[in-house]
């Protein structure tokens, strides 16, 4: 099976480059980065579609800076919304894997979130994520949409990479302790994902319009969280739980992000890791590529 994979050089879609031997029997892989292919760019997806008419194409491509958002809507929208309108009306012949957040629900029910809660994003990062998630919806007829939370990977920017920067040059530091949700493993998206591919391709209905959540197992605070980064890593920090009020974050988080996983487990054969295992094969990982 042909494979396109746009957002190549972000936390996932170098996963998926990482990953690709793992199914390389199965499996050609296209991994196009934004300088390569601007998913805004509905002539240049054209473009490479008169080379190779995927079978699946899968998208990394996103404008994920939540904060910024808040001042670059455009920008966000044209990523989030137009970009992915384009990849369903340029690529009908191809199963669309799409990735989106927790933050389109936005509600503080204190209960696991299900795919079929809700949703009220706030802030114009989740705003425009679930309005990617409706063009899809309204364009493709052959999509997975993967709803995810707390993305961290040993590659690009996020949570862990800036504890352990952070961690070299502080003695101290606050963190948030009233957000709860689970962070999420590139390595565990990346098989998940292979694995729901392989199902719906398997079925005799190929096409799906499936929304699952993903997530690792278990549930935490950044605070807490934290912590146990610093404590693998053998950093000797002081941390001070401090709420999102105090930290005066530009947009608007969910206090509660746990996502249920019980749709995405009745598909797949692989049991999904505790985010206590992935963090640890994470900084093994970065450890062991320093
Ligand atoms: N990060 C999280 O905590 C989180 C949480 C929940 C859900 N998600 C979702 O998970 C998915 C993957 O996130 P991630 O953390 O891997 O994101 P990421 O590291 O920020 O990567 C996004 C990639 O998209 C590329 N990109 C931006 N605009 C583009 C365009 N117009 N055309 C083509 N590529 C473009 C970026 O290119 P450049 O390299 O040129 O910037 C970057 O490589 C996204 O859909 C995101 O919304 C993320």
């Amino acid at each position: 099976m042909n494979v396109i994979v746009f957002g190549a050089n972000g936390q996932l879609g170098r996963t998926f480059q990482y990953l690709e031997n793992d199914y390389r029997d199965e499996f050609q892989f296209h991994f196009y980065s934004s300088n390569v292919a601007d998913i805004s760019n509905v002539e240049r997806l054209k473009q490479l579609k008169s080379d190779i008419v995927p079978d699946v194409v899968i998208n990394c491509a996103a404008y994920t800076k939540v904060d910024l958002a808040e001042t670059e809507v455009d920008l966000a929208y044209l990523v989030n919304v137009d970009g992915v309108r384009n990849l369903a009306q340029v690529f009908q012949e191809s199963m669309i894997v799409h990735y989106s957040t927790d933050y389109v629900y936005h509600n503080e029910c204190a209960m696991p979130l299900k795919e079929s809660d809700p949703l009220d994003p706030k802030g114009i990062y989740a705003k425009s994520k679930l309005l990617g998630e409706i063009e899809l919806a309204k364009y493709a007829d052959n999509y997975l949409i993967m709803r995810t939370s707390w993305v961290y990977s040993p590659f690009g920017q996020n949570f862990v990479k800036t504890m352990l920067r952070l961690g070299k040059d502080n003695t101290e530091l606050k963190i948030v302790n009233d957000q709860i949700g689970c962070p999420t493993y590139t390595f565990d998206i990346v098989k998940a994902s292979m694995e729901l591919i392989k199902y719906h391709y398997n079925r005799e209905e190929k096409r799906t319009t499936e929304v699952y959540n993903f997530a690792n197992e278990g549930t935490i605070s950044w605070y807490d969280f934290a912590k146990v980064i610093f404590r693998f890593a053998d950093v000797n920090i002081k941390l001070i739980p401090i709420s999102s009020a105090e930290f005066n974050l530009i947009a608007p988080r969910p206090e509660w992000s746990k996502l249920n996983l019980q749709k995405v487990k009745n598909v797949l054969d692989t049991k999904i890791p505790h985010w206590l295992e992935s963090i640890n094969h994470c900084l093994s990982h970065i450890k062991a590529n320093a």
